[in-house]
């Protein structure tokens, strides 16, 4: 028997509490004790994502809200800014595509993030551009871009823009300040830091953005956000389940308190990027995010990746070019600092049976140093 630990970047780990509160008989949508539960959870989440900016919640997986923030805000023959230095970026430019409308790609290298003067540049050559879409942290990289500066610059400079933000593996876990830092649309999903099982994307829509989707063109029928908006219990059947959990989930990150939330997902990834270094390894990200830490390999990854498995941690690989490159190991959500100990410890022994020369131990005594110091 191997006891499996789950340190992939989505799906993450599940507390105990929040697994038992989604094993309650099904609760039916339509009474008020259920709306009452969705409305709280609405107004937990605007806590969560630092708006005062009203909340969708749907059915589906991250991307759905990617794609329904591109088909409702734009029209066929439109032109959007999206900014891409990894799988998910890239996303954004084939749903822009998918709709009919024209994507303007800033791309960067993998490994690299977006620059406040190349968004600038971009949209100063072209007045038509009505949106910019891209990632809080990129997770095919591990890279966390500037949004904050962004941003800022988008509402001085180009108040007219939409700027919309995937903060799938964000919020929860980095502080990102949707309102102070004018995110029109902020995103995120339920397997990330918000500690559920798949299965809920979630949205915040300005005013600026409302505006915007009334007067397009779109096209969509389930994926509609002011339909969804303007319904006190979800237009359809909501995945009432995972609204129970994500209920008791907001609760359980707000009772930590945001900030401490987010001082925990920075030691523990302060801890891991340290020990990476510490048994001479390459970190891949140029601006590393908290969430998760990608670390490139002297050797073939999967092969790392498989030996950690067998031991018990289950960690990602790269993704496309980046397979056999680099190990993503997540620290979003549910994670505390033995598991960070129990992580380096799997790439240690992985790496040593592999025949790598990293100095052994030296990666589990720099993290465990790291949490003495704290
Ligand atoms: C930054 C980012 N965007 C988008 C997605 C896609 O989300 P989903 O797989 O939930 O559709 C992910 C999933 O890993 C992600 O990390």
């Amino acid at each position: 028997m191997t006891k499996r630990y789950l340190m992939t970047p989505g799906p993450t780990p599940v507390p105990e509490d929040i697994m038992l509160n989604m094993a309650h008989p099904i609760v039916h949508h339509r009474t008020k004790e259920f709306k009452d539960i969705f409305a709280e959870t609405k107004k937990l989440a605007q806590q969560v994502f630092q708006t005062k900016n009203e909340i969708v919640i749907f059915s589906s997986s991250g991307t759905g809200a990617m794609e329904a923030s591109v088909s409702n805000l734009l029209s066929e023959g439109d032109k959007a800014l999206t900014v891409a230095a990894g799988k998910f970026g890239e996303r954004w430019s084939q749903l822009v595509r998918a709709f009919g409308a024209s994507a303007v790609e800033l791309k960067y290298d993998y490994g690299d993030y977006a620059k406040i003067e190349d968004v600038d540049k971009a949209l100063s050559k072209d007045s038509s551009i009505k949106a910019v879409f891209m990632q809080a942290s990129e997770t095919s990289t591990g890279v966390f871009h500037p949004i904050d500066e962004i941003g800022k610059m988008i509402k001085e400079k180009y108040p007219d823009v939409v700027f919309v933000v995937d903060g799938i593996t964000a919020i929860g876990a980095i502080d990102v300040k949707t309102d102070e830092w004018n995110i029109d649309i902020m995103i995120t999903g339920s397997q990330k830091a918000l500690m559920l099982p798949p299965g809920l994307s979630l949205m915040s829509v300005s005013e600026k953005a409302k505006r915007v989707i009334e007067n397009s063109k779109n096209r969509y029928y389930y994926f509609d956000i002011l339909k969804e908006l303007n319904s006190d219990g979800g237009s359809y059947t909501p995945a009432v389940t995972l609204i129970e959990g994500l209920n008791l989930a907001f609760k359980k990150i707000l009772d930590e308190g945001l900030d401490n939330v987010f001082r925990r997902h920075e030691l523990l990834a302060n801890a891991t990027r340290e020990a990476a270094l510490a048994l001479g390894l390459e970190l891949f990200a140029k601006r590393p995010a908290n969430s998760l830490t990608a670390i490139a390999m002297p050797v073939d990854s999967s092969k790392v990746i498989s030996l950690m498995k067998d031991y018990g941690v289950h960690v990602s690989n790269g993704q496309g070019s980046l397979k056999g490159k680099i190990i993503r190991i997540a620290h979003l959500g549910y994670f505390g600092k033995p598991d960070i100990i129990m992580a380096i410890g799997g790439l240690e022994i992985a790496l040593k049976k592999l025949g790598v020369d990293a100095p052994f131990g030296e990666g589990v005594k720099k993290a465990m140093e790291i949490f003495v110091e704290e």
